[in-house]
């Protein structure tokens, strides 16, 4: 028997299983929770005894955040190109190539040294389960290599060699694509459990996309696409003919892409962050909700489009400007995002699930949009930094 640990004098535990609590979000009221080997063994009233016990002092516990869309292997700053940005500029996605630079040129023990920065940065935010892509490699070996460090982070890995045509296939994209679903796929395809594309004005087009997720899932690997970031696009209509677990931005979606969705069971994954720091739309993500599909929210950390791990400011953007209440809200980044990784083990705080926690330092879960800017996670339980394949 390994030692248990309670969670207890939780004031509003959010455990995202109605059968035990009230409403979506199974609410319960002065709650413990107990946990063995990382799983969860039981919930109930406050008071119940293990091992070791933590208190929540009276305050809301949820459980931690599903994070299903980052970038954080990459090397370099982009702080010039975000200032320009606040000053006029128009965000196009090729400053990818400025950090494909900058991270071909950076030693592995660097980079892997910047993920586990970001990722204790990810972790003291509240976020317990992690994806993260390669694409700032852009050539077999720097692909490879990306997908290496991300590996012993976490399992929920992305192969996106097709993130932009590299500066040395400039003019030659379908010569770039044949490489990414040949020699590339075939390198990067054991590190991965997932392929991806950006398809979208300046990146890749229907057909290119296609065929990347085509051989990725030829290879074993499960889709999910950039779509509809930059403008009206085929990408939602791709991810969901494809059968991708996720397309991620939505920022832009026509009555048919909404319909689309809410009869598939692929997820819109929206990253507001992104369109935050790129002076885009907020997507609506109300209508895509009230026709029945399922959402998510992530972070998008990356250096260009959106450099934060902060899942409190997506939920934050989301409500106050995307027409989510707050429970959609944090069903999104709990649930949903544990939607979008087609995992039912995480993002919620039931028996048999993963016994991974945020106690926050707030009363209700409400505080989280409510308290804007606020760094309101007192304290995150859960093992983000550690839960790759090839951890040590
Ligand atoms: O999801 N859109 C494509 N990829 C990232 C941006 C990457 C970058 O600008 O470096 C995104 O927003």
């Amino acid at each position: 028997m390994s030692p248990t640990i309670v969670i207890d004098d939780i004031g509003l535990l959010v455990t995202n299983d109605p059968t035990i609590g009230d409403g979506p979000l199974g609410l319960l009221h002065k709650a413990s929770v107990v946990i063995e080997n990382d799983k969860v063994i039981s919930v109930g009233a406050a008071g119940q005894v293990a091992d070791d016990r933590i208190s929540a002092d009276g305050a809301c516990v949820l459980p931690g955040f599903v994070d299903s869309h980052t970038h954080l292997v990459f090397a370099g700053d982009r702080s010039e190109e975000f200032t320009a940005r606040m000053a006029g500029h128009d965000y196009d996605g090729g400053g990818i190539r400025v950090t494909t630079d900058a991270t071909r040129n950076t030693s592995t023990a660097e980079l892997d040294r910047l993920v586990r920065l970001r990722l204790a940065e990810a972790h003291r935010a509240g976020t317990t389960t992690i994806e993260i892509k390669s694409g700032y490699g852009l050539n077999v070996d720097d692909e490879v290599r990306s997908l290496e460090v991300a590996g012993r982070h976490t399992d929920e890995t992305t192969f996106l060699g097709a993130h932009l045509v590299p500066a040395e296939y400039l003019g030659r994209a379908d010569d770039y694509i044949d490489l990414v679903c040949g020699a590339m796929l075939d390198a990067a395809a054991p590190h991965a459990r997932w392929v991806d594309a950006f398809c979208d004005t300046g990146a890749f087009d229907v057909d290119q996309s296609r065929a990347v997720l085509d051989a990725g899932r030829a290879a074993g690997l499960v889709g999910r696409l950039h779509g509809n970031q930059l403008g009206h696009g085929p990408g939602v209509q791709l991810a969901v003919e494809c059968g991708c677990a996720s397309v991620d931005h939505c920022t832009y979606l026509s009555d048919a892409d909404i319909e689309a969705l809410a009869g598939s069971k692929t997820v819109a994954t929206f990253l507001p962050a992104a369109d935050f720091s790129t002076r885009q739309p907020y997507a609506d993500a109300r209508r895509v909700i009230d026709a029945g599909a399922t959402v998510a929210l992530a972070s998008n950390c990356n250096p260009g489009s959106s450099y934060t791990t902060s899942i409190s400011f997506c939920i934050a953007i989301a409500v106050r400007d995307m027409g989510m209440t707050i429970d959609e809200a944090v069903q999104a980044v709990t649930v949903g995002g544990a939607a979008a990784l087609r995992r039912d083990d995480v993002g919620r705080l039931t028996p048999g699930s993963a016994g991974h926690a945020v106690i926050l330092d707030a009363p209700s879960h409400h505080h989280l949009a409510y308290r804007p800017g606020v760094p309101l996670i007192r304290t995150t339980i859960g093992p983000l930094a550690t839960s790759g394949r090839n951890a040590t």
